[in-house]
């Protein structure tokens, strides 16, 4: 028999259906048998007379969380809290029995649902939810990139030399020799700019050898790439995320709104295009003496979280806006690859796009010229061999360029106002997790 969804047993009232599930809750009273059945769009009741029947006795030998498909006639009963509807049935198949008792239940900390991460979702329809929205987000971020111009590029995640600065990156053996993991699409995606690709559109895993514990840092982690070639300035990449991100937020809002309004208490708010932009050097000061102490995660002249969220309230208190751009960041603290304007070589033309104080996002426009970008490396103290296909990239002609990569779980976790990349991540990977 073809299996009716829960949410639509409303539309089958007198009808015999069958719908797969979980056994969620049981009540087996002394005159009656109740069983509340969850599938992934709902629950149901499940009313059975005792009746001396093998029914009555394989309802008797269910445990919580077996799989198992019911059969039966949907009634009308508005005395049922549970959308004033039950399936009495007339048959009931366990299709895998779950073992008693389950190893997780609603007192269950974090590390432990994390665990039993599979129960923790399958249980809490607030858990899936986050899948749903994820999955509405990359569909947005996509038909926007593609209806913009971008080709979607899948670049190689085993490398033959790290990537970027070397830190934070994970070596692999590799028949005998060294492979590392890729730590960003970074240099393949502007390989692709050297290869003619117009406009660039990567999504993939990323993976980053930290050993950051805080709720926002993964090792193994989702990153949305884009690069865009011929651009005037950083200002075009800047144009093209805020659109785009304005165009995702919409969609969630007109697919989840309600739901996550619901199962988060949170309004998804369409921001406004252009969001507010603000140099570094403004963002420090009104980040005060804690960005500058040097203590924390950050150097001088860079933004610790704490910086951030400073920032970020300044922006909300005198826009409303809950998104900033902090441009213009200092060369000491970016990668050598960032183009730094003409004529302030302290500079780059680089941003970071905060949500509500968190870093989401780091952009630039990329330094295209061969020698600018081979004396750049040098002032860093990276020497060219290592880097050498990276570097050939730029020696036959390679448009002016640049991008940024953002990083799906952050704004996962920001959207729905989640405590920890953990609750964003379906399987989360950090420097004391590589399981389950
Ligand atoms: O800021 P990141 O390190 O920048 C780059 O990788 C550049 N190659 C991007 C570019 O095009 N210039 O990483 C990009 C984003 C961050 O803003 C953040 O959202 C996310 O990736 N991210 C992480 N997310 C989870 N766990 C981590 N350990 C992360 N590190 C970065
Ligand atoms: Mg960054």
């Amino acid at each position: 028999m073809i299996r009716t969804l829960v949410a639509d047993l409303h539309s089958h009232v007198g009808e015999t259906v069958s719908i797969a599930g979980w056994a969620q809750t049981l009540r087996l009273q002394r005159a009656v048998q109740f069983v509340l059945v969850r599938d992934h769009t709902g629950v149901v009741q499940i009313t059975h007379r005792r009746d001396g029947s093998p029914l009555e006795a394989s309802l008797d030998g269910l445990t919580v969380e077996s799989a198992v498909r019911v059969t039966g006639r949907v009634v009308a009963n508005p005395v049922v809290t549970l959308g004033g509807i039950e399936l009495i049935p007339d048959q009931v198949t366990v299709e895998s029995h779950a073992e008693a008792p389950l190893p997780i239940d609603a007192n269950t900390g974090p590390e432990g649902r994390l665990d039993w991460r599979f129960l923790d979702v399958r249980r809490r329809p607030a858990a899936r939810l986050v899948f749903e929205v994820q999955t509405t987000v990359e569909q947005a971020m996509r038909a926007f990139a593609y209806s913009h111009g971008c080709t979607e590029m899948h670049t190689p995640k085993l490398m033959g030399t790290a990537s970027e600065s070397g830190a934070e990156v994970f070596e692999v053996g590799y028949f005998g020799r060294r492979a590392y993991l890729a730590q960003s699409p970074q240099f393949y995606k502007q390989a692709a700019i050297a290869a003619g690709v117009d406009r660039v559109f990567e999504v993939g895993p990323v993976f980053r050898a930290e050993p950051s514990y805080t709720a926002r840092h993964a090792t193994e982690f989702t990153g949305v790439d884009v690069e865009l070639a011929w651009i005037d300035g950083v200002e075009d990449v800047m144009d093209f995320e805020e659109r785009m991100l304005a165009h995702v937020l919409a969609e969630v809002a007109a697919v989840h709104g309600a739901a996550i309004k619901e199962h988060f208490g949170v309004d998804v708010v369409v921001p406004e295009v252009p969001f507010p932009r603000i140099s570094m050097a403004e963002a420090l000061q009104i980040a005060g003496a804690g960005a500058r102490s040097g203590s924390g995660e950050s150097p001088r002249d860079d933004l610790d979280p704490a910086g951030e969220r400073a920032v970020a309230a300044w922006i909300r208190e005198r826009t409303g806006h809950e998104f900033a751009f902090v441009t213009g960041y200092p060369a000491s603290v970016r990668p050598f690859y960032h183009l730094r304007p003409a004529g302030q070589p302290e500079l780059t033309a680089s941003f970071d796009l905060l949500w509500r104080g968190l870093e989401i996002t780091t952009g630039a426009q990329r330094e295209h010229r061969y020698d600018v970008l081979v004396a750049q490396a040098a002032e860093q103290g990276l020497s060219p061999e290592p880097m050498r296909d990276y570097l050939n990239n730029f020696r036959y002609g390679c448009p002016p360029h640049g991008g940024f990569g953002l990083g799906l779980g952050r704004l996962l976790m920001t959207l729905l106002g989640l405590d920890s990349i953990r609750d964003a991540t379906f399987l989360f990977r950090g420097p004391n997790r590589l399981t389950p």
